[in-house]
C-alpha cells in the first residue's frame, strides 16, 4: 500500500529533490529548457514534495503575485507514480496550507491544456482564451472555494 506524505520543503536537500523532479518531468519529458524551467523565481516561492515512504515522486511551487493572489507553479509528479491521486494529493495539501487560515486569498494557475481536466477534479475553473507559454498550449484557472 502506497504511503504518501505531503511536507514543505525546508531544507537544501529538499530542495534538490524537487529540482530532480522537475528536471526529469519538465526538462527530460517535456523538452523545456533548464533556462526557462529554472527562471531565478525560486527564492520568491514557496516549494512542497510528496513522498512516497522516503522517496520524493512529486514537487509544486506557490508564488505571491500580488497581496492575496498566489500561483501554483511547477506541479509535477514522476511518470511511474502517476494517476495514483499524487497530484490530487499535492494540490489539496497545498490549498489547505494556504487557505486554512486566510479564507480572503485567491489561488490561480497556468494549466497546460493537456491537463485542465485534473484541475478540474480539484474545483478549479478555466477563465479567458487559451495562450503559449513555453511553447506549450495553456489556459488560465482559479481555485473555486466549495
Ligand atoms: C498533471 C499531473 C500533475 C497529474 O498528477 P497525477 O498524480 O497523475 O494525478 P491524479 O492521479 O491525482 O489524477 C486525479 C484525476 O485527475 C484527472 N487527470 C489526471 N491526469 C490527467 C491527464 N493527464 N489528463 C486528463 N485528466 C487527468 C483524472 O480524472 C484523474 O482521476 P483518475 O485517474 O481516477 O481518472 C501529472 O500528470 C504530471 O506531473 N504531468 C506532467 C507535468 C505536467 O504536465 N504538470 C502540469 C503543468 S500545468
Amino acid at each position: 500500500m502506497n504511503n504518501f506524505i505531503f511536507k514543505e520543503i525546508s531544507s537544501k536537500e529538499e530542495m534538490n529533490k524537487s529540482y530532480a523532479i522537475r528536471t526529469r518531468v519538465f526538462c527530460e519529458e517535456q523538452k523545456i529548457s533548464k533556462e526557462i524551467e529554472f527562471d531565478n523565481l525560486d527564492h520568491l516561492c514557496g516549494h512542497f514534495l510528496i513522498f512516497d515512504g522516503v522517496k520524493a515522486i512529486g514537487t509544486a511551487r506557490v508564488r505571491q503575485k500580488e497581496k492575496g493572489l498566489l500561483k501554483i507553479e511547477r506541479v509535477a509528479v514522476l511518470k511511474e507514480f502517476r494517476r495514483l491521486k499524487v497530484g490530487s494529493i499535492l494540490i489539496k495539501n497545498v490549498i489547505k496550507h494556504y487557505l486554512h487560515l486566510d479564507y480572503n486569498k485567491s489561488i490561480i494557475l497556468h494549466s497546460q491544456v493537456a491537463v485542465a481536466d485534473f484541475y478540474k477534479t480539484l474545483s478549479f475553473s478555466a477563465y479567458g482564451n487559451e495562450f503559449y507559454e513555453d511553447g506549450i498550449p495553456h489556459i488560465a484557472m482559479k481555485y473555486v472555494k466549495n
